[in-house]
């Protein structure tokens, strides 16, 4: 009975809805397009053709995007929302839309996106949130959405991304990321890794520009090298350091602290270099470099020493025999010989 309803109730809104195409809007039923451009709209449109693939929606002054506004569209492939006044998204926003391959949303106002805006869309292959305001993208972004070739978040205010957004997008072929204020500290270390691994399997970027610090603005951030970061935790120049350290029994707790920022890496949350410490750091470092050279030194010269002499007293010890056991070994090493011969034959 509930699904002889269902049935009759889904008939009714398919006929309603074929023959229906939104005020404003221009419906193309071969290709499955409505066009809405440039309607002066505020809102998402509502009696959208069922059957609609191509949306679009760009040139309006659409400001909000409702929980489940494109169920009525199921088979959405693509949606145009460039040019719009969108400030936010909500979670459900995008909801139902499992055929979504485009959408493109750049030149709104989007200063936020929820954790879960995006992550119902399995299908999405292209996402445009270039010129827009965001700050930050969750790390969840590509989460069912692993299907994602092209990312572009241009023109935005991004200062850092987690390097596990991107890695969680296995399929990306194209990102791109100018004009944002990337902060090139510690922060980015892990966006720089991953940018170097996807360009050397044959991604495309634009690549990233800093802007702070103030020492490394408009410097590209794969030329900014890695011994750059050593005034944070956990770069390569402290691992190096913290191998040192290894050898050195002094400095053991010199070593527990570099460690123990390698893990505490991971919540980035005290990244930025405490100005106190670091000399002391610093300091300590350098005292065991200049330490374990010292020990080296010595050791060498000792090795070195030993080598002379052992060198010295087989010679004096060779000429000696030479002198004074000729005959005897002259005579004894064919008898050795012999039962090794024997053994062979
Ligand atoms: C953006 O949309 C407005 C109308 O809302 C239009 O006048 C303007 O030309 C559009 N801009 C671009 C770059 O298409
Ligand atoms: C969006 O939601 C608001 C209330 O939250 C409602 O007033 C409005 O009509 C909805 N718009 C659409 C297009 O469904
Ligand atoms: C999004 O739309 C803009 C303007 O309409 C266009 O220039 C851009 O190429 C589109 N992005 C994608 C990924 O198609
Ligand atoms: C979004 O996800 C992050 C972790 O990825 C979590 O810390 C945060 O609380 C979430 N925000 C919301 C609004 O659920
Ligand atoms: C990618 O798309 C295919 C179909 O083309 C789908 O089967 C798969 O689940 C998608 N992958 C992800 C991670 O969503």
């Amino acid at each position: 009975m509930k699904g002889y309803l269902l049935l009759i109730s889904n008939v009714i809104i398919l006929i309603y809805e074929v023959h229906g195409c939104p005020e404003k809007c221009l419906c193309h039923p071969p290709s499955k397009t409505v066009d809405c451009k440039n309607r002066g709209l505020v809102d998402i449109p509502s009696h959208l053709p069922s059957e609609t693939q191509i949306l679009l929606l760009q040139n309006n002054h659409i400001w909000r995007i409702n929980q489940s506004a494109f169920t009525g569209a199921p088979w959405l492939k693509i949606l145009e929302l460039s040019n719009n006044s969108i400030t936010s998204l909500a979670s459900g926003a995008f909801q139902g839309l499992r055929y979504l391959q485009v959408l493109n949303l750049t030149k709104n106002l989007i200063h936020y996106v929820e954790n879960k805006t995006f992550s119902s869309l399995p299908q999405l292959k292209e996402l445009d949130l270039s010129s827009n305001r965001i700050l930050s993208l969750p790390e969840t972004l590509g989460k069912n959405t692993g299907n994602i070739t092209l990312l572009s978040v241009k023109h935005n205010k991004l200062q850092k991304m987690e390097r596990v957004l991107l890695e969680s997008l296995p399929n990306l072929k194209v990102v791109l990321f100018k004009d944002n204020p990337w902060q090139c500290n510690c922060n980015v270390f892990g966006l720089k890794l991953w940018l170097e691994s996807f360009l050397y399997r044959g991604g495309i970027s634009d690549g990233i520009i800093c802007s702070t610090p103030e020492n490394r603005k408009g410097k590209d951030l794969l030329k900014v090298p890695y011994e750059m970061y050593g005034v944070c935790p956990a770069t390569a120049a402290h691992v190096t350091l913290a191998s040192f350290h290894h050898h050195t029994s002094e400095h053991r707790n010199s070593l527990k602290h570099a460690h123990h920022n390698e893990h505490g890496d991971s919540s980035h949350s005290d990244c930025e270099p405490k100005p106190k410490s670091r000399p002391v750091n610093l300091r300590h470092a350098i005292a065991t470099v200049v330490i374990t050279g010292v020990v080296c030194g010595i050791v060498c010269l000792m090795m070195l020493a030993a080598a002379v002499y052992g060198c010295a007293y087989a010679a004096i010890t060779a000429k000696y025999h030479k002198e004074h056991l000729a005959p005897a070994i002259e005579q004894g090493s064919p008898e050795e010989k012999e039962p090794f011969d024997s053994s062979l034959a």
